[in-house]
């Protein structure tokens, strides 16, 4: 097969920054996908309708003019989130509140400690119709950090689902067998994205031979084992699994460094690297549903009418991106390092 015709797909779970930097971000996505789900990890976060209004004018401001692309908001809670913030917010252009631990990723000193305390958000939020994305991983500095989104289901995340039986769940950005197999065995109301990172390297290749500091991402790569059953479950065509790239920009100097930031930028080859994941495992039949339907009917909105030809060809992703300030980033899977 030399070509695939797919409804234009969408990315439920990605990182576009702010500032110039939307100028970059912002037409590297809307090149080939209709909506994305926007984090809030500004600084400082998203916590209301007002600014999550104006980052929305922001990215628009950003996106070619030809595109119709659409920024689906999110809110950020902090233990300073009140019933009333989810119920000004709730509503198509903010269909969404994200749940950060403490200290789990980039710009989550602003999160959430002590989960239980925003139970009677999670109610609201339910009542709302507004969806809860979580960043599942557990942050006790303790906690080894390939056991950290294991441990995170049984002591959090079963918990919430079984507490709030009708509120729409997304697992974000899963990497573990245990995750997959979890959201397997959960009810309707619970579903995760996967990133093409996580469908597409382990955790040998962020560390044998060097370490690779442009694969660094969180939650962290794992065994290869945990990298098949993404693989397996994706390509068993359920629809509680589906494409969320988390592209993540972070300026190169800030990742080729002593300590370098979390964080793939993807947007520039996500499509394509899905695809390839789903070609290798001859089901390129699932990708649409993955891509393009399953998120939409997740989120209760209705699926794009567009469509958009992927076409088998060389392609060379280009090794930095120049930006505005003198920076660049580098695009994840440019470079083999
Ligand atoms: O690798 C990551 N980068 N994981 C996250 O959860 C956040 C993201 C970022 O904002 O850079
Ligand atoms: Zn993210």
């Amino acid at each position: 097969m030399s070509e695939i015709t797919i409804t234009k797909p969408d990315d439920w779970h990605l990182h576009f920054r702010d500032g110039d930097l939307l100028n970059e971000t912002v037409p590297a996505t809307a090149r080939c996908f209709q909506r994305a789900i926007v984090m809030p990890n500004l600084v400082p976060p998203v916590r209301n309708r007002a600014e999550a209004l104006a980052y929305k004018q922001r990215i628009l401001a950003a996106a070619p003019t030809d595109s119709n692309f659409e920024p689906l908001m999110v809110l950020y809670l902090t233990n300073e989130t009140t019933a009333n913030d989810i119920r000004q917010a709730a509503g198509i252009d903010i269909p969404a509140a994200k749940l950060y631990p403490a200290g789990a990723t980039t710009n989550s000193d602003a999160a959430v400690s002590g989960i239980e305390s925003l139970y009677p958000i999670f109610e609201t939020m339910s009542e709302a119709g507004m969806l809860l994305l979580i960043h599942g991983e557990v942050t006790d500095p303790k906690t080894d950090i390939f056991d950290r989104e294991r441990l995170f289901i049984d002591q959090y995340l079963a918990p919430i689902h079984m507490r709030f039986p009708e509120l729409k769940i997304v697992f974000e950005h899963i990497t573990t067998a245990d995750a997959a197999d979890f959201v397997l065995s959960a009810t309707a109301t619970l579903a995760a994205t996967i990133t093409p990172q996580h469908l597409l390297l382990n955790r040998n290749d962020l560390l044998v031979g060097g370490i690779k500091p442009h694969n660094y991402c969180l939650p962290i790569l794992k065994r290869n084992t945990h990298q098949q059953r993404l693989r397996e479950v994706v390509a068993s065509g359920s629809p509680k699994f589906f494409l969320g790239t988390d592209s993540a920009p972070h300026a190169k100097h800030t990742k080729e460094t002593a300590c370098g930031c979390a964080g793939c930028y993807s947007a520039w080859g996500a499509l394509e690297l899905y695809t390839q994941v789903f070609d290798d495992l001859n089901c390129l039949d699932k990708l649409e549903g993955f891509a393009s339907f399953y998120g939409a009917d997740f989120y209760s909105l209705a699926r794009n009418t567009e469509q958009l030809t992927l076409t088998r060809k060389p392609w060379t992703m280009p090794q930095e991106i120049p930006l505005a300030n003198g920076d660049s980033v580098v695009p994840f899977f440019a470079v083999k390092r």
